[in-house]
């Protein structure tokens, strides 16, 4: 009897635990999947998703980019992430003024003193939950200290941007009591942007006040207020459960694969290419979410104007058309691109401040842990469309 077609849903539970073993699947039998039940389509070869993210013209993000949220265009969410050209150029252009990769490699010191004041009271201790006391705080300290969110706020603010991405089973949606937080947090940062602009300060909330770019006719523009709420809440969510999931997955997959913790404890240095592979094995954005603009042929077939696509950069980093043994994880593979961070035009604004926080979480914490168990009940998967990553992780230090 031949074996039942292969069948993704990217909001089952099950899928959560592991995909790799069902994308596996679609890239051999069903290079271009449809599931009918949800109509969407998915692409899971890494030469496939490379294609399309660089697709000048037939894909669009402006229906988002989380399958959930594509039933219709959102021409004015304010989010770069679910933005097309010529909109896109000019927030990206304005934002990237104040993300610059030296502006953020100046933050090195600062990320690893942020790392060692929440490590440093772990240690002595049997054992304590990994993402709860360090990877969940610190990208959202990080990145409050960049924008100037004072100590007394980041808690909150923290709070109420990981509970939009959090769903109930069964319900795409998120509840309502999220839509609220939402509200309050959105309310809380135009109050912060207002005091900036009425007194600047000497923060990234300031400068996203000032700066100014000029398009191609040399028309030259500023980010409105709006602009700026929508730029704020797309970090604290972006930047924020991203770094915390990839950091729990870091630490999971070194505990399973103590001979790469071992080269990484011998050279510490390794930590840069560690991340790399991270973002290749298992990155904490599984899929992005496109509309096509007009019909697509793909594999054969023609996918019809206006339908979603899923680019599942999660399986594209495990195709073994692109990288060989794709299942092993590997700190010392040596990995000319993947796609854990997108790539093209919406290529991750954060990459290099999201590969500076994880090398640095990476060696301080085995700098004062090298060694360490994971018990079997310490293992917590988080449920989301298209975030993937352990919501808790408790590690056992080994005693000196
Ligand atoms: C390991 C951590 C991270 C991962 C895996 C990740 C992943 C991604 C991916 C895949 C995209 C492309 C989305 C698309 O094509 O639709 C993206 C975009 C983006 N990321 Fe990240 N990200 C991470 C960390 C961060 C951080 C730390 C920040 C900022 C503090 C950030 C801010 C953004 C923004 C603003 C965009 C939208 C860029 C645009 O639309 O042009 N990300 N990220």
């Amino acid at each position: 009897m031949a074996d039942a077609a292969v069948t993704y849903d990217p909001y089952s539970y099950e899928i959560d635990e592991d995909p790799y073993p069902t994308y596996a699947r679609m890239r051999d039998e069903a290079p271009l999947y449809y599931n009918e039940a949800l109509d969407f389509y998915a692409l899971t070869r890494f030469a496939d998703n490379l294609a399309a993210f660089v697709d000048r013209d037939a894909y669009t993000s402006t229906w988002a980019t989380s399958l959930e949220f594509m039933d219709q265009p959102h021409p004015d969410s304010g989010l770069m992430i679910w933005m097309d050209p010529p909109a896109h150029n000019r927030y990206r252009g304005l934002v990237s003024k104040a993300f610059t990769p030296r502006r953020i490699s100046e933050l090195e010191s600062r990320i690893r003193a942020i790392a060692a004041g929440h490590l440093d009271p772990l240690v002595g201790r049997d054992r304590f939950d990994v993402v709860k006391e360090f990877t969940a705080r610190l990208p959202m300290d990080v990145i409050s200290e960049m924008l100037g969110i004072p100590e007394a706020d980041r808690r909150w603010v923290q709070e109420g941007s990981n509970a939009m991405l959090h769903r109930d089973p069964g319900s795409p949606l998120p509840p309502p009591e999220t839509i609220a937080k939402q509200q309050e947090v959105l309310a809380y940062f135009d109050e912060q942007v207002a005091l900036r602009r009425a007194r600047p300060r000497d923060d990234m909330m300031t400068l996203l006040t000032q700066v100014e770019w000029a398009d191609e006719d040399g028309t030259v523009s500023r980010l409105s207020d709006a602009d700026i709420r929508q730029f704020l809440i797309l970090l604290a969510t972006a930047g924020n459960e991203t770094v915390t999931k990839l950091l729990a997955t870091a630490y999971y997959e070194l505990w399973r694969n103590p001979d790469e913790r071992a080269l990484l404890n011998a050279d510490p240095a390794l930590a840069r290419n560690a991340v790399e592979e991270l973002l290749r094995f298992d990155p904490p954005s599984q899929y992005q979410g496109r509309v096509t603009t007009r019909d697509v042929e793909l594999h054969g077939q023609v996918v019809p104007k206006h339908s979603r696509v899923l680019l599942i950069n999660g399986a594209s980093g495990r195709d073994e058309r692109k990288y060989a043994s794709p299942d092993r994880f590997d700190v010392r593979r040596e990995i000319d691109v993947h796609l854990g961070l997108g790539y093209g035009r919406h290529l991750c604004l954060g990459a290099s401040l999201a590969r500076l926080e994880s090398r640095i979480a990476i060696e301080e914490l085995l700098a004062r842990f090298p060694d360490y168990e994971i018990p079997a009940d310490g293992i917590e998967r988080m449920h989301s469309s298209n975030v993937r990553g352990l919501s808790g992780l408790v590690l056992e230090p080994a005693q000196p």
